[in-house]
C-alpha cells in the first residue's frame, strides 16, 4: 500500500484498545494491602493484638516487596518511570485529557508515594510503640526509650487517621476519573488491562522469578528486622 492511510486506517490505528497496564505482581500487591489494612484496622479496634502485629508485619513484607519491584519491575511499576517532578505534574494538571500514557498519571504517582510513605512510616513506629500502659509493644519496642515508645504509639495513632485521609482522598479521585473524566481505573487494577491509543509506550513486563525473589526478599527482611525480638504478642 502506497500513500497516506485511509479515514477507517486512520480510525483503526487511533481506536483505543484494551493493553496490559498492571502486573499480576501490582494487583496482588494492591488488594493484599487492601485487605491487610482493613484486618489491620479491625483487629486493633477488637483487641485482637497479636493478629494486629502479624498483619502490620505482612504490610511491611508487602510494603519492601513493592520498594524492590518499583526497581526491577514491569515498566508501570517502576518508580522511575512515574514518579515525575512538579513541571509535569502541573502540565498534568491543566491539560488531563491529553495525558496519553499507561499507568499512574503524574498527579496519580503523588498519591502513590504518599500512601507507601506514610504505611512505612505507619509500620516503622510500630515496630517500636508500646501504649499508655505499657501492655502492648512492637517487636523492636527494647529498642527505644519508654518515652519514646510512647511517643511513637501516640503517633501510629494520630497517623491512621491521617491514612484514612489519603485513603478516602485516593479512592474519591478513582470515582472522579470514573464519573468526571470517564475512565474506569478500577477495571484496570483488577484485569491489568486498560483501554489506550495506538500512541501509548506498552507496558514492558517484569519477570516472574524477579517477583518471587522481591517477595522473598520483603519477607527475609521481615524476619531480619524482628530476628531476636521476644515472641509477638507478649
Ligand atoms: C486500604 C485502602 C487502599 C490503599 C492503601 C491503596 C493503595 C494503593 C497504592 C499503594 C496504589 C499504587 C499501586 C502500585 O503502583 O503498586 C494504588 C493504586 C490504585 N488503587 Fe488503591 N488503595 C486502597 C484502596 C483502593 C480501593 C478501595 C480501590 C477501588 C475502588 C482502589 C483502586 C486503585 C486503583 C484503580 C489504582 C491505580 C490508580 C492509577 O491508575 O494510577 N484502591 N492503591
Amino acid at each position: 500500500m502506497t500513500g497516506s492511510s485511509s479515514p477507517t486506517e486512520a480510525a483503526v490505528a487511533d481506536a483505543a484498545l484494551a493493553v496490559p497496564v498492571w502486573d499480576l505482581p501490582v494487583r496482588l500487591f494492591h488488594w493484599t494491602l487492601v485487605g491487610l489494612i482493613a484486618f489491620s484496622w479491625w483487629s486493633a479496634e477488637y483487641d485482637r493484638i497479636e493478629w494486629h502485629l502479624w498483619s502490620g508485619l505482612g504490610v511491611m513484607s508487602l510494603l519492601i516487596f513493592r520498594l524492590l519491584w518499583g526497581v526491577f519491575g514491569s515498566s508501570t511499576a517502576r518508580f522511575g518511570n512515574f514518579v515525575r517532578g512538579p513541571r509535569a505534574t502541573f502540565d498534568y494538571l491543566r491539560k488531563p485529557r491529553e495525558w496519553g500514557g499507561i499507568g499512574h498519571t503524574p498527579l496519580g504517582a503523588l498519591s502513590v508515594v504518599a500512601l507507601l510513605l506514610l504505611l512505612l512510616v505507619q509500620v516503622s513506629l510500630g515496630l517500636v510503640m508500646s501504649d499508655e500502659d505499657g501492655v502492648v509493644s512492637g517487636p523492636l519496642n527494647r529498642l527505644v526509650s519508654f518515652e519514646a515508645a510512647e511517643r511513637a504509639g501516640e503517633l501510629h495513632e494520630l497517623l491512621f487517621n491521617v491514612l484514612l485521609g489519603l485513603i478516602a482522598l485516593h479512592v474519591a479521585a478513582i470515582l472522579f476519573y470514573r464519573l468526571v473524566l470517564g475512565k474506569r481505573l478500577t477495571g484496570a487494577m483488577i484485569t491489568g488491562r486498560t483501554l489506550a491509543h495506538g500512541g501509548a509506550e506498552p507496558m514492558r513486563r517484569g519477570k516472574w522469578w524477579a517477583a518471587v525473589l522481591c517477595l522473598i526478599a520483603g519477607l527475609a527482611i521481615t524476619r531480619w528486622i524482628i530476628a531476636g525480638a521476644p515472641p509477638l504478642g507478649t
